[in-house]
């Protein structure tokens, strides 16, 4: 378990990369989410890593019910109760490791790029089950298996060929699950690489029902305004999953 949100330095490089509005969250992940997303309308929803609570509002705006929304850290939950409150949304500081205490049902789970921080994805899924009402959603989206298999370095970060004008990536580690450390903003950050057999074995274990997955894809106004997002084509960098109970 790692909270480098509450690293203050690493916090504010984060929040100033979102606050640049041409980043692959709004760009990218963010669509794709709202492709996916069941029909909000009057439901109860749980957002696991919420962040700054930017997709909270959203969904009181869509017309959900009541939106209880958590992070492991506080920094997060600070900002998420200033930017985006709203009386029908509580903020919550809360690992995800320990949503098991959490005494409540919801219509649907949710949760934007946080399920790779979490070594356990048995317990969680089992745990997000527990707490969904009969037929509920869980949407997620995390790195993709193709991005988190092997570590950045400083001799592989660079880790594409280019012949013939067409990009070509270094693949490695694939099937050797599990940490993996990355240097973001100059801290070291932990992640878990699975497998996609896995990832589905592991929904199918905990008696879910796939809908939808997807791997990401850049529109053509993302590229627009941030043309490198054209190697999606080439090595998306997130998986979608839509799933239900
Ligand atoms: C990449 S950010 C995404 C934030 C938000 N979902 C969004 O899309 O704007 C990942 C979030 O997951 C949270 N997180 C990481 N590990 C966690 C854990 N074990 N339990 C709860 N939240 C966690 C982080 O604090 C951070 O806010």
């Amino acid at each position: 378990m790692n909270n480098v949100y509450d690293n203050q330095e690493f916090f504010e490089q984060y929040q100033s990369m979102r606050e640049d509005k041409i980043n692959a969250n709004n760009l990218i992940e963010n669509p794709i989410m709202i492709s996916m997303l069941p029909d909000v309308k009057g439901k109860t929803i749980l957002d696991l890593g919420c962040g700054d609570g930017n997709m909270d509002i959203r969904f009181i705006k869509m017309g959900a019910k009541s939106v209880l929304a958590t992070d492991i850290s506080c920094n997060m939950i600070e900002e998420a109760k200033k930017v985006n409150g709203d009386k029908n949304i509580e903020y919550k500081v809360l690992r995800m490791e320990d949503i098991s205490n959490i005494n409540q049902k919801f219509d649907i789970v949710y949760s934007s790029l946080a399920f790779h921080y979490i070594e356990d994805f048995d317990k969680l899924l089992n745990d997000i089950y527990n707490l969904l009402n009969p037929n509920g959603y869980l949407i997620y989206s995390q790195e993709s298996p193709i991005n988190t298999t092997f570590e950045p370095t400083k001799e592989n970060s660079e880790s594409k060929m280019i012949i013939n004008g067409k990009f070509y990536y270094l693949f490695a580690d694939y099937n050797r699950e599990g940490v993996r450390h990355l240097i973001w903003n100059d801290v070291d950050v932990t992640k878990y690489h699975r497998t996609y057999a896995t990832i589905v074995n592991s929904l199918v274990k905990n008696k879910f029902k796939i809908i939808e997955m997807k791997d990401s894809y850049a529109s053509e106004e993302a590229i627009k305004l941030c043309p490198k997002y054209v190697r999606q084509i080439d090595k998306p960098y997130f998986t979608f999953v839509l799933a239900q109970k």
